[in-house]
């Protein structure tokens, strides 16, 4: 409809520049290093992560040569930048040996800077548990152990298809408090069949070994799995809701914070690695499947390599590691913030979205406006911070920046 002010249509129009260019960044974000190893002894039933079973040993020397190698080919993406921090994931990283640790950390430190007080996490399994192994991961390098405990209750890690019992999770949790220190135990909760008060066992069995940092997952029956295929009794939804307020009242009165959706830590435990992805900070991904999110001085990139390990060593030797690259757009950049900084409970500074994204805070001004008008964020200028409804309703509050396009 024509304007009925002859003014208007000459009226100058202001858009901020960053709107319609690519983002501007007055430094470049922390950036740490993951390290995919895509091997377990066997497939858990409930597991969609990339993991296959070892059926054999797993090919270490020639996946470790081929690490290196997806490194140096990364290289020209993170020249000059330092890590500061790695994460040695899986599947189960303890399947390797620690000589196998130790070349891949070595290798890691010859070819980037590693910051001097780097946390390297490294994920083991209790099945694959040996003291001297623990120890020579810990010589090689690594800080911190994460153990995937999942239970402590018999019946519940039979039911979990789980490669080990309760008493070798009760030995491995010994050896890596005494070994390590820093240590995260993950334990899963909404098991089948679970009772409040079984899951309020399972926690105090947890706590018995007082460990710096617990993730709690809830039991999610994911595509492409056994449990999806073949659900087992879960506990309803009622239940499970009173398995976490139990969950969340007892590790607050431990002395645990419960700094973001799934984990709680003692003062000061946090994973500094996984902060770095809810403040979204970058990460070089090296391995089979893993993801990169790398950001330049006028675009953010995300990558991902080829997922099979066959396939990934093959590619690797070829020289292109890499199944998909492509350019993040502004459409999407502000809801991946989003998404990653809602789930920290005290949230980010407001000045971090400019800082990480290169554009400016009104690029999600719409989805701030409804989560606001729900109560799902705080109204605060200077904070982006979920309210404890925003925390229960994470989705709900995720999806309103769902693709926002720039106003
Ligand atoms: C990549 S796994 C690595 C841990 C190690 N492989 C193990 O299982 O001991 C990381 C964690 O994700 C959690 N997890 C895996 N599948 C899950 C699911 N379907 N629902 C909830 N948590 C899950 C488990 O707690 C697991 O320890
Ligand atoms: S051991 Fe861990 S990564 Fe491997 S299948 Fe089980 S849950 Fe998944």
């Amino acid at each position: 409809m024509p304007s009925a002010d002859p003014a208007a249509a000459s009226a100058p129009v202001f858009v901020d520049a960053a709107m319609l260019s690519g983002p501007r960044f007055a430094a470049l974000p922390p950036l740490a290093l993951y390290v995919h190893i895509p091997w377990c002894l066997k497939k858990c039933p409930y597991c969609d992560f990339n993991s296959h079973e070892a059926r054999g040993d797993a090919p270490e020397a020639a996946y470790v040569d081929a690490l290196l190698a997806d490194l140096e080919f990364a290289l020209p993406s993170i020249w000059g930048r330092r890590i500061v921090s790695v994460f040695i994931g899986g599947g189960t990283p303890s399947l390797f040996s620690a000589d196998a640790i130790d070349r891949l950390l070595a290798g890691v430190r010859a070819r980037v800077p590693l910051s001097p007080d780097a946390e390297v996490t490294l994920e083991a399994n209790p099945g694959t548990f040996e003291r001297e192994k623990f120890a020579g991961y810990r010589a090689a390098g690594v800080n911190r152990l994460s153990l995937g405990i999942q239970s402590f209750d018999p019946k519940h890690l039979a039911a979990l298809g789980r490669a080990h019992d309760a008493d070798e999770a009760r030995r491995a949790a010994d050896a890596a408090l005494s070994i390590f220190g820093n240590v995260n135990f993950d334990l899963m909760y909404a098991l089948p069949r679970q009772t409040v008060a079984e899951a309020e066992a399972d926690l105090a069995a947890a706590l018995a070994f007082s460990p710096p940092h617990l993730s709690f997952y809830h039991l999610t029956l994911e595509p492409n799995t056994l449990f999806h295929r073949h659900p087992p009794p879960l506990p309803d939804e009622e239940t499970a809701a009173d398995i976490e307020d139990a969950i969340d009242a007892r590790l607050a009165a431990a002395g645990y914070r419960h700094y973001e959706t799934s984990a709680h830590a003692k003062s000061g435990r946090e994973c500094r690695h996984n902060l770095n992805y809810w403040r979204f900070g970058d990460y070089l991904g090296i391995g089979a499947g893993a993801h990169s999110k790398l950001s330049f001085a006028d675009r953010i990139v995300r990558q991902v390599r080829f997922k099979q390990p066959k396939q990934y060593l093959e590619r690797v030797a070829a020289g292109a590691p890499l199944q998909e690259d492509g350019v993040v757009t502004r459409e999407d950049v502000g809801f991946e913030f989003m998404l990653n900084a809602l789930r920290l409970t005290e949230g980010v500074p407001a000045s971090l979205f400019a800082e990480r994204t290169g554009y400016p805070l009104a690029s999600v001004r719409r989805g701030l406006e409804a989560a606001e008008a729900r109560g799902l964020i705080e109204r605060d200028p200077v904070v982006l911070r979920p309210t404890a409804l925003g925390r229960r309703f994470l989705n709900d509050l995720q999806a309103l920046f769902l693709a926002e396009k720039p106003t």
